[in-house]
């Protein structure tokens, strides 16, 4: 497999990717060439003058590499575990006193060298992180990404509502929780790395003060920072906020001045289509979690709704709400989801009543919310393998078609089924690549 040192790269391989939620584009066997980590040109190999340094083999596809809108990595040690609680319980009983423990930064560094370099072997070129509250253990996350060669967005969390935390893992005050939180900024920026930006991170508003949400929008504004929070995750924190804001959570998060261009909303799965509208009118977005939604969100995410809305989704495995590491996994929960949210999911309902009509999406829009829907969230030119953008991208196995014969070189297997095949059922066992900004980072 292609093997470079630096982030220069003529590599020819048959590309797959979705440009629009709605469209598979596949570029058979081309050669991609990538200047300093930019995608230069891309041209058919039979056209192409010069030698590729590395060539994809007929039973591999390149696809952009995904882009997880919404990871807690300070979870990561509980991944798969602990989801017997409704959120509100959950989160007193395992994740608080697990973050916690992010004060010990030999921990910390630990898990993270376990979290990054396993995340980029599942495809995951792109991640946004919420940390702990720990300064010291939340850079090294960016250090870490930034040695290990991961795009990502890393924040330290800030809390400090006695309603939603509790005394032993909160922020002091609003002073300190701003001070710690610009500080993070700074020394994420300090590290100087091409791949990792903060992120303003409050972590949903059952946590924050009412001072501390309109303090953090205003450090987000001065720095030009992303801002990343939970939003109408579930029917208890819907209602939680139209209790103690009297309004909806959208409009909450509008009002304290946190609805910026890029902000991630995590989850979403009780707004209104009022909220959908706020959300799209300000140029903010949804991270989609899908297996996560199973588990807490109380009801499926309307993805095409949404869509249909002139929302951005990106999609989200919410480690460790969501018991899976993998956005592939997560893409195809997606589809799963909104099946069962179109046709509904008890039968003793008359079945003209029981789903909601033209919910349900297909591989091609799940993987576009994996890759494109996410880029256009954190408006980075990533999620596409087209000039003009970051090559970041892996190499993926594609799966044969039970008769031993891989898709590549079987005449009658189309393109939409190979892909199918490919978004459905990939594992980091298939990806035997992956890039960052042109650099390979995974894989041999
Ligand atoms: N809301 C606030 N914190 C969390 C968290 O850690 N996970 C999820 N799923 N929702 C949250
Ligand atoms: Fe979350």
């Amino acid at each position: 497999m292609a093997s470079t040192t630096d982030n220069t790269l003529r590599l020819r391989a048959t590309i797959m990717q979705t440009p629009t939620a709605e469209r598979l584009e596949v570029l058979h066997d081309v050669v991609v060439e990538v200047i300093g980590g930019l995608i230069a040109s891309i041209t058919p190999a039979t056209e192409f003058l010069g030698e590729p340094d590395a060539v994809l083999d007929s039973n591999h596809v390149l696809l952009p590499g995904l882009i997880d809108l919404h990871i807690h990595a300070p979870q990561w040690p509980q991944l798969g575990t602990g989801l017997d609680m409704p959120l509100e319980e959950w989160l007193f009983a395992y994740t608080f006193p697990l973050e916690a423990g992010f004060a010990d930064e030999d921990f910390a560094q630990t898990v993270w060298d376990d979290m990054v370099p396993t995340l980029l072997a599942n495809g995951t070129t792109t991640g946004v992180y919420y940390g702990s509250t720990h300064n010291p253990a939340t850079t090294a996350l960016a250090a870490t990404c930034a040695r290990v060669g991961q795009r990502a967005f890393v924040g330290r969390v800030a809390m400090d509502h006695p309603d939603g935390t509790p005394e032993w893992y909160r922020d002091n005050s609003v002073e300190e929780a701003l001070a710690a939180s610009a500080d993070s900024i700074a020394q994420i920026r300090a590290l100087e790395s091409p791949l990792v930006e903060p992120i303003v991170t409050p972590r949903f508003i059952p946590a924050c003060t009412d001072e501390l949400l309109t303090g953090l929008a205003k450090l987000a504004h001065d720095t030009g920072t992303l801002v990343q929070t939970h939003c109408s995750e579930s029917d208890w924190e819907h209602q939680y906020v139209f209790d103690r804001c009297g309004m909806s959570d959208t409009e909450a998060l509008d009002s304290f001045g946190l609805l910026r261009p890029s902000t991630v909303l995590a989850h979403a799965g009780h707004i209104s289509d009022a909220d959908m509208h706020t959300i799209a009118a300000n140029r903010a977005g949804i991270a989609h979690c899908p297996l996560s939604n199973t588990y807490f969100g109380d009801a499926v995410f309307p993805a095409r709704r949404a869509l249909a809305a002139g929302v951005s989704v990106g999609l989200g495995t919410d480690i460790a709400g969501g018991p899976s590491q993998s956005l592939f996994a997560n893409a195809a929960h997606a589809i799963n989801a909104s099946r069962q949210l179109e046709d509904g999911v008890d039968a003793s309902i008359r079945a003209d009543s029981r789903g909601v009509p033209e919910s349900r999406i297909d591989a091609v829009t799940a993987f576009w919310m994996a890759t494109m829907g996410g880029a256009t969230v954190l408006d980075r030119p990533i999620g596409l393998l087209e000039v003009g953008r970051r090559f970041d991208a892996i190499a993926v196995r594609a799966q044969s078609f039970g008769d031993g014969t891989p898709p590549g070189s079987s005449a009658d297997a189309p393109d939409a089924r190979v892909f199918e095949k490919i978004v459905r059922l990939t594992t980091a066992d298939d990806i035997d690549a992956v890039w960052v900004d042109g650099r390979q980072v995974a894989g041999n």
